[in-house]
C-alpha cells in the first residue's frame, strides 16, 4: 500500500505549546506512596523521593505536572499536608476510599517537581470546600511574605514563594461521582468567584474550568457553555478529559478512537467561541486537555481492593503494545490542534495508568506507552506543520474513513530539525510514505525510529522490554523526496536535519 505527503515549512498550523506533554500525579494508588516518594527504599534521596522514578520521570521532560488530584481534590484539605508531618492527619480519602496519611503535600511536591524540572499544575478543591480555601492556599504559595498564609509558609521552611501559574478550578464537577458534584449552573458560579478572588491575590495566574469528563457524557457540551458564560471573563482555558479502553477486542476500532478526540476537540472550540461571539469578546479561551489515556485494563481489578488501606494498588494498568498505538495517534492529535491545544496531561505518570512502573521496594521499568510519549515529548518541540496527506482509509465499528496513517510534523527552526511522526493502523500491511520534503533544501535524513511488534497485545515487564523502538535504515531522502516503510501497525519517529 501506499500513500502520499506534502509537507511544507509556510504550512503552519501554531507554534507548539510544551505544555502539550504534561502530566498528571494524583494521590491515587501508589502513584505517590510507593511511586514518586518511597522514604526507606534504597533509591530514596533525603526527602524520601525515589531518584530511579526521578530519572526515568527526567527522560519523559515532562514540562508541568498536574497536582494533587483528578476526583481526589474534591474532598482534599490542602491544610492537612503542610507543616511538620509528625502532625498531619490521616483523613479517609472518599474518592478512592484509601486512608491518605498527608506525608506528602503541596510543598513536598513543588520540591519534587523541581526536581525532575516540570512546573506544578495546581487543582482547587470545588468540591466539599470553595472560594475560601482556594484563596488561602494561593496566599500559602504564591504571596511574597508579611500576612498569616504566607508567613506560615515561611515558618514551614519555604521563605520564597512557589510562584504556581496554572490552576484547575476544581475537577470534573460535571460527574456524579465526584464529591459536591456540581450541576454546569453552580459551577460556573463557583468558578467565576473562585477565579476572582484567586486573581485579587495573584493576578498573573492561568486558570483552568472545568468542562466534560468525556464526549459520553449527557451534558457535554451544554456544560462548557453554560460554565463559559458564567466564567468567561475569569478563566483562561477549558479542561477536556478522555480515556479509551479496546473492551471488544477490536483493534481496527479501538485505534480509531483518536477520531472521537478529535471530535471532541473541534466541539469544544466551537463551544468556546461561540460563547466569544455572544460576549462580543475579544479574549479566546484554549484548551487544556488535562487528562487522556488509555484506561481500561485494571478495572476490574480495582473492584476486589478492599476500602480504607494505604497506597493500594489501584489503576495499574498493563499497558500492551496496541495501546502504545493509540497513544501516538493521540499525541498526533494534540499537534494537529496545537493552535488551541496549549495544554494536555498524560494521566497518569506513575503506577497509575501510568508510563512509568515501580515495584515497592524494587526497581522501576518503562511501559509500552513510555516510548510515543517520549519522542513526542523530545522531538515535537517547535511549530506544528500541517501535513497534506493522502492515505488509504478503512472503516471500522464506530468509525468511517479512517485514514491507515495518522501524520503530524513538528518544524524546530532553531534547531534545523523537522520531525514526522507517524502512525500506521493497517493491521496486516506494511505502507510506503512517499514525502515531498522539497522546502527543507539540505536537509537529510537522521533516523527513522520504530516501534513495532507482531502481537498486538505484547507487554513490557520489569525483567523485559518486549516492547521498544529501534531504528530502520530502509528509509531513503533523496532529490527532497522522503521515501518511508511503514511497518503494519507501527508507531513511526522520521527525523530530517
Ligand atoms: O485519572 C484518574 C481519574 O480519572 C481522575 O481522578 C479523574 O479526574 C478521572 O475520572
Amino acid at each position: 500500500l501506499q500513500a502520499k505527503m506534502i509537507l511544507d515549512k509556510n504550512y503552519e498550523i501554531a507554534k507548539i505549546d510544551e505544555r502539550i506533554y504534561g502530566s498528571f500525579i494524583e494521590h491515587l494508588g501508589r502513584a505517590v506512596y510507593g511511586g514518586i516518594y518511597e522514604p526507606g527504599h534504597p533509591e530514596a534521596d533525603e526527602q524520601g523521593f525515589r531518584k530511579d522514578v526521578i530519572e526515568l520521570v527526567k527522560e519523559l521532560q515532562v514540562p508541568i505536572v498536574r497536582y494533587p488530584g483528578g476526583n481526589m481534590v474534591s474532598a482534599y484539605n490542602w491544610e492537612d499536608g503542610v507543616g511538620p508531618k509528625e502532625d498531619r492527619p490521616r483523613r479517609l480519602e472518599l474518592a478512592w476510599r484509601v486512608i491518605e496519611t498527608n506525608e506528602v503535600g503541596t510543598n513536598e511536591f513543588v520540591d519534587w517537581a523541581k526536581k525532575v524540572n516540570s512546573d506544578v499544575m495546581m487543582a482547587v478543591n470545588l468540591g466539599t470546600r470553595g472560594i475560601d480555601a482556594a484563596r488561602n492556599l494561593i496566599e500559602y504559595t504564591n504571596h511574597p511574605s508579611g500576612t498569616y498564609w504566607s508567613d506560615l509558609r515561611r515558618s514551614h521552611g519555604y521563605e520564597q514563594p512557589h510562584n504556581i501559574k496554572t490552576w484547575c478550578l476544581g475537577n470534573e464537577m460535571d460527574g456524579p461521582w465526584q464529591v459536591g458534584h456540581k450541576t454546569a449552573y453552580e459551577y460556573g458560579r463557583i468558578a467565576q468567584e473562585t477565579g476572582k478572588a484567586m486573581k485579587l491575590v495573584d493576578p498573573t495566574i492561568e486558570l483552568v474550568a472545568c468542562g466534560s469528563s468525556n464526549t459520553g457524557m449527557p451534558t457535554f457540551p451544554e456544560y462548557e457553555a453554560t460554565t463559559l458564560d458564567i466564567a468567561y471573563e475569569q478563566v483562561d482555558y477549558i479542561s477536556l478529559h478522555q480515556y479509551y479502553g479496546n473492551r471488544n477486542n477490536d483493534a481496527a476500532n479501538y485505534l480509531a478512537k483518536n477520531m472521537d478526540m478529535d471530535h471532541f476537540i473541534k466541539t469544544v472550540r466551537a463551544t468556546c467561541d461561540y460563547i466569544k461571539a455572544k460576549h462580543r469578546s475579544k479574549k479566546t479561551i484554549n484548551l487544556s486537555f488535562d487528562e487522556w489515556n488509555v484506561w481500561y485494563h485494571s478495572n476490574d481489578a480495582d473492584k476486589k481492593i478492599e476500602p480504607w488501606t494505604i497506597a493500594p494498588p489501584q489503576l495499574e494498568d498493563h499497558y500492551n503494545f496496541e495501546d502504545a498505538l493509540l497513544v501516538g495517534s493521540m499525541l498526533i492529535t494534540f499537534l494537529q490542534h496545537a493552535d488551541r491545544v496549549k495544554m494536555a496531561c498524560l494521566a497518569q505518570l506513575v503506577n497509575v495508568i501510568a508510563p512509568i512502573m515501580t515495584e515497592n521496594n524494587g526497581r522501576s521499568w518503562k511501559q509500552t506507552i513510555f516510548y510515543p510519549y517520549m519522542h513526542a515529548s523530545i522531538f515535537g518541540r517547535g511549530v506544528s506543520l500541517k501535513p497534506i496527506l493522502s492515505s488509504p482509509k478503512y472503516d471500522s465499528k464506530d468509525f468511517t474513513d479512517v485514514p491507515y496513517i495518522d501524520s503530524a510534523a513538528v518544524y524546530n527552526e532553531e534547531k534545523d530539525e523537522v520531525t514526522i511522526f507517524l502512525v500506521n493502523k493497517h493491521l496486516e500491511d506494511a505502507i510506503t510514505v512517499t514525502t515531498d520534503v522539497r522546502s527543507f533544501e539540505g536537509y537529510s535524513l537522521v533516523e527513522h525510529i520504530i516501534l513495532e511488534n507482531d502481537d498486538l497485545k505484547a507487554v513490557n515487564t520489569v525483567d523485559h522490554q518486549a516492547v521498544a523502538p529501534h531504528t530502520n535504515s530502509e528509509s531513503k531522502l533523496g532529490d527532497g523526496i522522503l521515501e518511508a516503510r511503514l511497518p503494519k501497525t507501527s508507531w513511526n519517529v522520521i527525523r530530517l536535519k
